[in-house]
């Protein structure tokens, strides 16, 4: 909202003005105290707001802009490998199996290392969001060759699951079920599988679990 920087700009308007026509009168009365206290006030409710506003932004940013890839042959292997360490901590902290399995074990993509790692970690923290407080909670990261020539990702989660009515808006930006969530992760997800000529789906049932699948062509 613009609201408070227009009722600073007034409230800095009049305190200029009325400090003129007070020196322009010889009037020492001190009335410009009161009006840069209140002009103190709107400066820190500018403030918040405006920190709220810096937070969306750079949000905003980094959905609308991911960068035009640079690609290169990556060892799908050593890229769990590194999201495992990664994320080791958290995975810890949520008592979270991850079981990465790569069939055949030297398969290859190429893409961007960075964004690949980027959309990999979105969907692995929301797999392990979606598995708190499961009994057994597991997710599992597999890569696999399939017919075609494509190269297929998978995160599986046997967490809280999807419900019908959200499947369509989880791409939507902004959307979120969390309290804390931004809910970019997942449009910025389909941004970068896109970018890097792949493609994304997601197969849940409440209760069951989450399988997003991503599919790329080999090259
Ligand atoms: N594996 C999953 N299991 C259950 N729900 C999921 C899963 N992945 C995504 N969702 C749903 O899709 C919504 C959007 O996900 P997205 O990653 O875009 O945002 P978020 O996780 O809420 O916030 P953040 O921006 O921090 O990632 C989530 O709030 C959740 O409702
Ligand atoms: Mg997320």
């Amino acid at each position: 909202s613009v609201t408070p920087l227009t009722s600073l700009a007034e409230t800095a308007g009049q305190c200029v003005a009325e400090s003129r026509a007070l020196l322009e009168a010889g009037d020492e009365a001190a009335r410009v105290p009161a009006l840069l206290e209140d002009a103190g006030e709107a400066l820190g409710i500018i403030g918040k707001r405006g920190q709220g506003l810096v937070r969306f932004v750079s949000n905003y940013r980094k959905l609308a802009r991911v960068p035009k890839p640079v690609p290169t042959v990556l060892e799908l292997r050593q890229v769990f490998h590194r999201l495992q360490e990664l994320l080791a901590e958290a995975l810890h902290k949520a008592a979270v199996d991850l079981v990465c399995e790569c069939r055949p074990s030297n398969l290859q993509l190429v893409a961007d290392e960075e964004q690949l790692d980027r959309a990999l970690i979105n969907l692995l923290r929301n797999a392990l969001d979606a598995v708190q407080g499961q009994p057994q909670p597991q997710v599992h990261l597999r890569a696999s060759l399939e017919e075609g020539a494509v190269i297929s990702i998978t995160v599986q989660d046997n967490g809280c699951g999807i419900a019908a009515e959200h499947l369509d808006s989880i791409f939507v930006p902004f959307f979120t079920t969390k309290r804390n969530g931004s809910g970019i992760g997942m449009s910025l997800v389909k941004q970068i599988v896109r970018a890097n000529g792949g493609r994304i789906g997601v197969d849940s049932t409440p209760g069951v679990g989450t399988t997003v699948r991503l599919a790329f062509r080999q090259y």
